[in-house]
């Protein structure tokens, strides 16, 4: 049985540098509250009409698969994360797939729709198929353009000052060598769905929303007032087509969730917190990462945070952050390095891969 290994990193995150000072032009906000409660001090976001998800992942993935010293054609299946695709539907993989003119090879392409733990996911999914033979050379992307979707008004600002725009991507190839993936851990309870959500557009017609007891009334389209694919008036005048988080809520189980499920990884193979050379969790807040590397024990230079500048870029922030500690000479070979994430759905889970 083959091992797989990351034989590629890379990362592109839009040139566009937006201040929390910036922010405040839209909104009522402060630099010192969004600092102090997130740790975030800029963002980047993409230029509209000119960057998408895809082509933004697409100039991560050319990194990736060129530092993985293989052709673009060699790649046999693409794996691609995101909450904010270019379309509702087809998604992103495909997208990708034609950015990078490789539509001929005719390889299957997967959508993962995971959010903060999206990448994580990619990741194990891509494990099974190197382990079981199937494929030798995985695309894996995880991409964000939040940018395109967040309420700039104050009604929005506990949601909006935290995202940014940026991809990564990891080229995952089977290997004969020792190492490489040890581990990977998934979960999820899907009990609070809507406590950070994006529920619309969507074909939920009110019933989901009900059922988790939310007090929204989202005008469902009648014969009278037919509305639009999914979308109501009211949504749109009510600011429903945002996203929606419940901030405490979601903190208070991400710090419970990430020491749970990296102990889990590394009970299973018979490792411990001290052992780890590198952790990168996801870039949700700065203040549930220090939560966590305290809880954990770990020293500072044991953990990549990368939030200061480019805020919570959700499937993209794992893999951002992997590149760059790469790149600073910070993963070397044989380091044992965790990966880790929590968010919507809830999703979480955790790797383990010796470098
Ligand atoms: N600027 C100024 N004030 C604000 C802002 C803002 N940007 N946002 C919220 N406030 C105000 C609120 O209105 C509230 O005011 P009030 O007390 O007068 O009502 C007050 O600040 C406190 O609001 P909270 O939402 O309770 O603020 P909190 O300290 O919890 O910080 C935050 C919010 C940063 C979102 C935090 O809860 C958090 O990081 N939660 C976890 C997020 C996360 O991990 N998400 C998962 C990944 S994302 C994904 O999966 C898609």
């Amino acid at each position: 049985m083959p091992n797989s290994k990351i034989a590629g990193i890379g990362y592109y995150v839009p040139e566009r540098v937006v201040s929390n000072d910036k922010l405040t032009e839209y909104m009522d906000t402060t630099d010192d509250w969004i600092k102090e409660r997130t740790g975030i001090e800029e963002r980047r976001y993409a230029v509209k009409h000119e960057e998408t998800t895809s082509s933004m992942g697409a100039k991560a993935a050319r990194i990736a698969i060129e530092r993985a010293g293989i052709s673009p054609e060699e790649v046999d299946f693409i794996i691609f994360a995101t909450l904010s695709p270019d379309y509702y539907f087809p998604g992103c993989g495909v997208l990708l797939q034609r950015e990078l003119g490789i539509t001929k090879t005719e390889i299957g392409a997967l959508d993962i729709r995971n959010q903060c733990s999206g990448f994580i996911y990619g990741l194990s999914i891509a494990d099974q198929f190197i382990k079981s033979g199937m494929y030798k050379n995985i695309l894996l992307v995880g991409a964000e353009m939040h940018s395109m979707g967040l309420d700039f008004s104050t009604r929005g600002r506990n949601v909006t000052v935290i995202f940014g725009d940026g991809a990564g991507a990891a080229l995952i190839q089977a290997s004969e060598a020792e190492g490489g993936l040890l581990t990977t851990k998934l979960h999820s309870d899907g009990t609070y769905a809507e406590k950070l959500s994006f529920m619309s557009p969507g074909a939920h017609g009110g019933f989901h929303h009900n059922k988790a007891g939310l007090d929204i009334d989202f005008g469902w389209p009648t014969k009278e007032e037919p509305g639009e694919i999914f979308v109501t008036q009211k949504m749109k005048d009510e600011g429903h087509l945002y996203p929606h988080m419940e901030g405490q809520f979601v903190f208070k189980l991400a710090v419970q969730k990430f020491p749970e499920v990296i102990n889990e990884a590394l009970t299973e193979v018979g490792l411990q917190a001290s052992d780890l050379d590198m952790f990168i969790p996801h870039q949700a807040n700065l203040r549930i990462s220090q939560f966590v590397q305290k809880r954990m024990g770990l020293r500072d230079d044991q953990v990549w945070n990368n939030i200061q500048k480019y805020g919570n870029t959700t499937a993209a922030s794992i893999p951002i952050a992997m590149a760059e500690a790469w790149e600073a000479g910070k993963i070397k070979e044989g380091d044992l390095v965790c990966l880790a994430a929590f968010g919507s759905g809830f999703t979480w889970g955790s790797a383990l891969i010796r470098w």
